[in-house]
């Protein structure tokens, strides 16, 4: 059986805390601004399904083993690990797993958080009037001189850092739990209310029909791989952020019901953000394939379109700025665990400290969009070398070693007691975690690699 151990940090108050936590950080810009503009590039349908897929064959058991790992070590992950591997008899060199997911934190954040000023910028133009009739050129203009502007991309990034560290000095049961029963259930509501309006706006089943009609023939297998790579980032998983959450977890609770609440919801948000905005792309003939600008290149003319559109546009991006919020919060959270643990520091100094990192590495992704946008590595700017650093190999590769260590370094009696399953299920698991996740994030891994 396990041993009792306890989170120096403290610990969530119920399931119900966990589950909202761990929902508030899967569902972020990656479900309302980027799986909408990926399934726009991809053709629809066919990607949906296929991204669905990859949520329940890679992304469950990968989030199981994620949970698991935390609560079992009840450490920021670089201490978890090294302990976990010490009980198991394994290397110590599990541990990079833990540094490989602070350094990732840092580097998402630097950028996620600019993305975030993008959203908390345009809260003030949507409620300012700025949205009301613009032409679809006007939209593309203002985004223009937001991202050619490092001054104003700086002072939202700040705001966005600010607000952030804010809550995660306050600490788990301070900050965190209290901000996400908040922000989750109000989530919720407006993305409801937002397709609500969607229903009525002449485009909407053209908008299902788009996300839902499964046409083969539109995905290619770069298409399958970025499904695959988006799993992780939706939900999460690969940099510990799931796993310091999982650590601050109640013994008594299923893991198994926890990871399925959470992947379920994260995934409904993700549709629900497609069903919201692909039928106002339709209804307005704007262009599914935009990319990257989508939600503010072509959310801001239907919004200006709309009756009540002043309402819906703030509406929208409050939201969005919300998600971020807390999702933001956990990326930064095994970082401020790790400083408090090893480091000596107060959860304040941990978090100011952690805090200005990352606001000056978030200059970079700023500049890139600028004075900055001809630098590029490997034809690629900062931006856009961090995501893909970030996403298409750090996570990836952090997910294949969290599901090797559940599945191959970890007693079959010590994940078996953790995880609760019957026997049945925990032999699906385990098949899940040796076998199909490591063949499929490998397979993502060395393609991305070839593209190079
Ligand atoms: N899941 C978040 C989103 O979809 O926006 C992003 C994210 C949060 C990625 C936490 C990684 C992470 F550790």
């Amino acid at each position: 059986m396990v041993e009792a151990r306890n989170s120096i940090h403290g610990q969530w108050s119920s399931r119900w805390a966990f589950v909202l936590a761990a929902t508030g950080s899967a569902v972020g810009l990656g479900n309302i601004w980027k799986f909408p503009y990926i399934t726009g590039e991809n053709g629809g349908g066919a990607f949906v399904l296929v991204y669905l897929l990859c949520i329940a064959v890679v992304g469950v058991p990968v989030m199981m083993s994620e949970i698991m790992l935390g609560r079992r070590g009840r450490q920021s992950p670089i201490n978890t690990m090294r302990t976990l591997a010490r009980e198991e008899g394994r290397s110590g060199g599990w541990q990079i797993l833990g540094f490989s997911g602070v350094l990732a934190g840092f580097l998402i954040l630097s950028f996620y958080s600019v993305i975030a000023g993008w959203a908390l910028s345009y809260v003030v133009s949507a409620v300012g009037g700025t949205f009301t009739a613009i032409t679809a050129e006007r939209s593309g203009e203002i985004f223009g001189e937001l991202v050619s502007n490092p001054g104003v991309q700086l002072f939202w990034h700040t705001l966005f850092m600010g607000i952030t560290m804010f809550v995660v000095a306050r600490g788990v049961r301070e900050g965190l739990e209290r901000a996400v029963r908040l922000l989750m259930p109000a989530l919720f509501v407006l993305l409801l209310v937002l397709v609500g309006y969607a229903m009525n706006s002449g485009g909407f089943m053209q908008g299902v029909h788009f996300l839902f009609d499964a046409d083969f023939s539109k995905i290619t297998t770069d298409g399958v791989l970025i499904a695959l790579g988006h799993a992780f980032f939706t939900l999460s998983l690969g940099m510990g952020a799931i796993m310091i959450y999982g650590s601050y977890l109640p013994e008594n609770v299923s893991i198994t019901q926890a990871t399925f609440t959470v992947a379920i919801a994260d995934t409904v948000v993700a549709l629900l953000a497609g069903m919201a905005i692909f039928p106002i792309v339709f209804a307005n003939s704007l262009e599914p394939g935009a990319g990257p600008g989508l939600i503010f290149q072509t959310l801001p003319v239907a919004f200006g379109a709309m009756p009540g559109g002043l309402f819906f546009g703030t509406l929208f991006f409050i939201l969005l700025v919300f998600a971020a919020w807390s999702s933001a919060i956990s990326i930064i959270e095994p970082v401020v665990a790790w400083l408090v643990e090893s480091r000596g520091m107060s959860r304040k100094r941990a978090s100011i400290v952690s805090g200005l990192i990352t606001w000056l590495l978030g200059i970079a992704t700023v500049l890139s969009f600028n004075l900055w946008s001809e630098l590029k590595l490997f034809d690629k700017t900062i931006f856009d070398l961090l995501d893909y650093l970030t996403t298409n190999i750090m996570l990836p590769l952090g997910g294949l070693m969290i599901a090797l260590f559940a599945g191959w370094a970890m007693k079959n009696s010590h994940s078996m007691g953790e995880l609760g399953l019957k026997r049945s299920g925990y032999k699906i698991w385990q098949i899940l975690v040796r076998y199909v996740t490591p063949v499929a994030i490998l397979v993502v891994f060395l393609n991305k690699i070839e593209l190079i």
